[in-house]
């Protein structure tokens, strides 16, 4: 795992963006996991900017939710489906053919979500998963004990997550109770995870996961046994890392040839 600590959301977007682009200059078609919320707002800006600026370009970029609600109807404003179109892929050039969400609509959630794992699987599996990370430790909607080997099912948001998002709603009550979410396995699978966070909100959930126990307990924690995992934050949420001091001498003294 490694720990970046930036100044604030807009430098975090923009290292999270140097690693996309990386990726999609040297593979066109890149699989890229895209998460919701308002911690990749940066990345997608950063993204759209690049597009708008330098010409990169997304045309062969296929693109796979993390996760999405149960329960609301197809077209809501509000659906991780229109946020991504909004926040990302509308305002760059991916095909909306190459873009995917899990069915939150379907009569048939299992047979959807298995579905969805299908698809990820024919599509040569995700290249880099961008992540946020819930105040509880919830990665995806993978909330406190949840399997560290699941994959892509139906859960029921903590009470803690509702009242998190109730932000993007009228009203706490208009807040799905379920989502369908990308397991945790599903997202271990991934090559690259970049996990983005910031403010003073996220810093227990960060140190938990990042110094704590691997635990159900705390989903993100599973992310100590990826291969490649980078994670990145302001200086508010690494406030209560006790390794703070050795991650920024790491990243100060990373070989350029490395990347990120
Ligand atoms: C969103 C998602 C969630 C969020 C998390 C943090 O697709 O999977 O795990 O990343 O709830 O949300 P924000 O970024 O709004 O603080």
């Amino acid at each position: 795992m490694e720990v970046i600590i930036l100044p604030g959301s807009k430098e975090i977007g923009a290292l999270a963006a140097d690693s996309i682009e990386s990726l999609i200059r040297a593979k066109p078609d890149a699989v890229i996991g895209l998460a919701t919320g308002s911690s990749p707002l940066p990345i997608y800006d950063e993204l759209a900017r690049r597009h708008d600026g330098d010409g990169l370009n997304f045309s062969q970029v296929r693109g796979f939710a993390l996760d999405e609600y149960v329960g609301l109807p197809v077209g809501h404003y509000e659906s991780y489906r229109e946020v991504i179109r909004r926040e990302f892929t509308n305002r760059v050039d991916v095909a909306p053919e190459n873009v995917h969400g899990p069915d939150g609509s379907t009569g048939d959630v299992p047979g959807a979500c298995q579905d969805y794992e299908d698809a990820i699987a024919a599509a040569g599996g995700i290249d880099l998963q961008i992540l946020g990370v819930g105040t509880n430790g919830h990665i995806g909607f993978n909330e406190p004990g949840s399997s560290l080997a699941s994959r892509t099912r139906i859960k029921t948001l903590a009470e803690q997550t509702r009242q998190d998002n109730a932000r993007f709603f009228d009203h706490l009550d208009q807040v799905p109770h379920h989502v369908v979410t990308q397991g945790l396995g599903t997202i271990m699978d991934a090559r690259h995870v970049v996990l983005v966070a910031f403010g003073a909100g996220k810093a227990d959930a960060v140190r938990d996961f990042v110094e704590g126990p691997v635990t159900a307990s705390c989903p993100a924690s599973v992310l100590q046994f990826h291969p490649r995992a980078t994670i990145i934050i302001d200086e508010a949420a690494a406030a209560k890392l006790a390794g703070a001091r050795t991650y920024r001498h790491a990243f100060a003294n990373k070989p350029a040839w490395q990347g990120v």
